[in-house]
């Protein structure tokens, strides 16, 4: 899609509105062949604002148009996040004519207090009315209580509502999408608490290998991050229509994306396979990030499913890369060694691909004239780095010149999708990921994959893409 500005931080491969500010995806529904993407929009700024939800659409999840506003702010307050779904049978009753009506969730933010309300559209998303017995649960006496999640209950034939409040996740139940009846809770003392929960999502996931599935809470955490900042966790555990229960210990921490820019990702409803995107951004510096005439990015979409080995459940992200992104392969080589290769790489976005045999030492170095970021693998302490320090402009915000870790057992394979202004990368098929951003003031045009120790790293596969659309 075309954007006014073609600014230097406008990324390739990963959405950004046209202008202005924007934070979490919201109401991430799929219908009759188009991805919708609402958004947290401040439509007269580059800085958070009133929220509304911007709006854009995307047949292939790469290339994406933007559409008008879907819902504005009004008595009851601001239009902060939540989600949407298709009323397939039209429980509510809000549909009109022959198209399934679609409803959003969401949370009016009001001065005084945060409540759920609805809006539904009779035209594949186009225009949206709110629904008129708004709000649809009511405060019960909680500063935190926002970004509904709902998604339809099979076993139960329920909508269940998923909500953040504070220190724990409410879920409620619907068999209308108006009127909800609580449930239960979870997790004050579970996880990371080291901020205040945003942005849940209760999903049952495949597990890899096995015929069943397995119930996964994805909680976005403020801050409390595992390197600063927002972050996402997860929990699993099961989920009988009414109560969550976690396999977990109390203490235990999982994390989704261990960068500092991955934040409020959620699912889309409707997909065959469960695809999540992320605000790949951080509350701690997202309002000053260097670019002009827009600001924030979402992440790349990524599909997910869960892998069990002796019993721990570990989250996979597989990035969608989609056919009509024209790949053209840059650098390709099996079965080698190095101690120190180079690579002319074009512009950004492109995509490198590691095989290694075993856990080694060495860095991958993103060079150019603006700036070098590093990616450390660490045999000796197990670890992954991400160096940011040097890598362009860091000093828009005390927070953002950083080394963000990443614990390693093992290393076969990494996945480094690098766009215009943020690195994401996927170790050992997406069991291991991390997002980082990053501002280099002029483009990347060389990698160096070097050994930290005074020997080779073998490998089984090098390989460098570059993409156009
Ligand atoms: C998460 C969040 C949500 C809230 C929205 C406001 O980033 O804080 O909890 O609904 O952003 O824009």
């Amino acid at each position: 899609t075309k954007k006014t500005s073609m600014e230097r931080y406008r990324p390739a491969l990963h959405f950004s509105a046209d202008k202005h500010w924007i934070n979490d995806p919201n109401g991430l529904v799929f219908y009759k062949g188009e991805y919708h993407l609402f958004y947290q929009y401040h439509p007269h700024s580059t800085i958070w604002g009133p929220m509304h939800w911007g709006h854009a659409i995307s047949k292939n999840l790469v290339t994406w148009e933007e559409l008008p506003i879907a819902l504005y702010p009004d008595e009851l307050g601001a239009i902060f996040s939540g989600s949407a779904v298709v009323d397939w049978n039209n429980t509510s009753g809000l549909q009109t004519g022959e198209e399934a009506v679609m409803v959003a969730i969401f949370t009016h933010h009001g001065e005084d207090n945060e409540k759920q309300s609805i809006a539904y559209s009779n035209d594949r998303g186009r225009t949206w009315v709110k629904y008129e017995g708004n709000p649809v649960v009511s405060n019960p006496d909680l500063k935190d209580f926002r970004d509904p999640k709902v998604f339809w209950h099979e076993e139960t034939s329920k909508w269940i509502m998923s909500l953040a409040c504070g220190d724990h996740i409410r879920f409620y139940r619907s068999h209308n999408l108006k009127d909800w009846e609580y449930l239960s809770s979870f997790g004050e003392k579970y996880g990371n608490h080291g901020g205040v929960w945003e942005c849940p999502d209760l999903i049952n996931l495949e597990v890899e290998g096995e015929q069943l599935k397995k119930w996964v809470l994805i909680v976005s955490v403020n801050p409390g991050g595992p390197n600063d900042g927002s972050a996402i966790q997860y929990f699993t555990g099961d989920f009988d229509g009414r109560m969550f229960v976690t396999d977990q210990c109390e203490s235990e921490e999982k994390w989704a994306d261990w960068g500092r820019d991955f934040y409020a990702a959620v699912t889309w409803s409707g997909t065959e396979q469960p695809i999540w995107i992320g605000w790949m951004n951080n509350w701690q510096y997202a309002n000053q990030t260097p670019t002009a005439e827009f600001r924030g990015s979402m992440s790349i979409p990524r599909s997910l499913s869960l892998e069990n080995k002796e019993g721990v459940h570990t989250l996979i992200q597989t990035p969608i890369l989609s056919d009509e992104m024209r790949s053209n392969t840059i650098f390709d080589r099996q079965n080698g060694s190095f101690e120190s290769l180079t690579v002319k790489v074009p512009e950004q976005p492109f995509m490198v691909e590691l095989k290694l045999n075993n856990l080694s030492s060495f860095d991958i170095l993103l060079k150019g004239e603006g700036g070098n970021l590093r990616v450390e693998f660490d045999g000796a302490s197990q670890e992954v780095r991400v160096d940011r320090t040097k890598s362009g402009l860091v000093e828009f915000s005390e927070h953002f010149a950083s080394v963000d870790a990443m614990p390693l057992k093992s290393f076969q394979d990494a996945l480094l999708l690098v766009d215009k202004a943020s690195v994401e990368l996927f170790v050992n098929g997406g069991r291991s990921v991390m997002t980082e951003s990053f501002y280099p003031t002029g483009s990347i045009n060389t990698l160096e994959f070097k050994s930290s120790l005074n020997e080779p790293v073998e490998y089984k596969q090098i390989g460098v893409q570059s993409f156009s659309l």
